[in-house]
């Protein structure tokens, strides 16, 4: 795949002009819940490590970006032991169902002009700015939020493989979902090889990023999220032409079998510390 990063690419991308949770996502969706939860299996373990080597703890007030159902919120609080989250979500009904002491739910659109919850020792989003316009002004606003001396991280898709990839059902689905999901709701990822730079250019200071790809086996947590995501997106990536009904299947078929042997998309993420003032 071509790794696109001319500014114009940056913004949001034509014909991406509805918003996530609209056509596609509903948080309202019978099981969407369940599909976001299979996305954080596959991740929760390696956000939470890099946010608990980057010092997040006790003391700590984080906010966590388009928090969706609150696992990464929830492990802050309960296994890294900090003081508050705030979850900010444009739908906060999983984040207000039984929220822990210490979580407190905020219902806001990131976009809006006036979003302004507070400064913050941590401010996490993951898998958030690929689906918003312009992940520059966007990771501008999130480092704005940080405390001096506060760190941000930003997780979002990255896709190494697909672009050479044999052709087969399941590399044309993961086609078929870039563009379909570009075309619908705005969903970029040609820019998240970018994004240690956009931090950078942020103000942040030592500034790094890692890649993990989770592997592809049958019935894992990351199997079953594509398997969900792709049976959501289904009109989506069909209406592409790069993928009809009967090869979406097929590839589904081959993301369940035993043998399947190909790479999935993983997750980059990037972090950047605020300034502190000097001692
Ligand atoms: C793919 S989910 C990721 C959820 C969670 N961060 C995780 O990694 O498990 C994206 C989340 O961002 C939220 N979101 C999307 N656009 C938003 C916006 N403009 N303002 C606030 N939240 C938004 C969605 O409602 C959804 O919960």
């Amino acid at each position: 795949m071509a790794v696109e990063t001319s500014s114009a690419d940056r913004e949001r991308p034509p014909g991406g002009e509805g918003h996530y949770g609209e056509r596609i996502f509903r948080p309202g969706d019978s099981g969407e819940a369940d599909r976001i939860d299979h996305g954080a299996l596959a991740y929760d373990a390696i956000t939470l490590a890099r946010l608990r080597r980057l010092g997040a703890g006790p003391g700590w007030r984080c906010l966590d970006v388009g928090a969706g159902t609150g696992s990464v919120a929830r492990a802050l609080l309960r296994d890294a032991g900090v003081a508050e989250v705030v979850a900010v979500d444009r739908d906060t009904r999983f984040l207000a169902e039984d929220p822990p002491e210490g979580l407190t739910p905020l219902e806001a659109d990131v976009l809006a002009d006036g979003f302004d919850p507070g400064r913050f020792d941590l401010v996490h989003a993951r898998f958030v700015l690929m689906h918003l316009p312009d992940p520059a002004r966007m990771t501008a606003r999130l480092a704005g939020l940080l405390a001096p001396g506060g760190v941000l991280v930003v997780g979002d898709a990255v896709d190494l493989t697909t672009g050479a990839a044999p052709d087969g059902p399941v590399t044309a689905a993961v086609r078929a979902m870039w563009r379909g999901l570009r075309d619908t709701i705005g969903t970029n990822v040609s820019w998240v090889p970018d994004c240690p730079r956009l931090l950078t250019e942020a103000g942040l200071e030592s500034v790094a990023a890692e890649i993990h790809v989770p592997p592809l086996e049958a019935g894992s947590p990351i199997s079953r999220f594509w398997a969900d995501t792709w049976e959501r997106s289904r009109d989506a990536m069909t209406a592409t032409g790069l993928v009809d009904d009967e090869g979406l299947d097929e590839a589904l078929r081959s993301l369940g079998a035993a043998e399947f042997a190909g790479f999935s998309p993983g997750m980059l993420t990037a972090w950047g510390r605020a300034p502190a003032p000097a001692n």
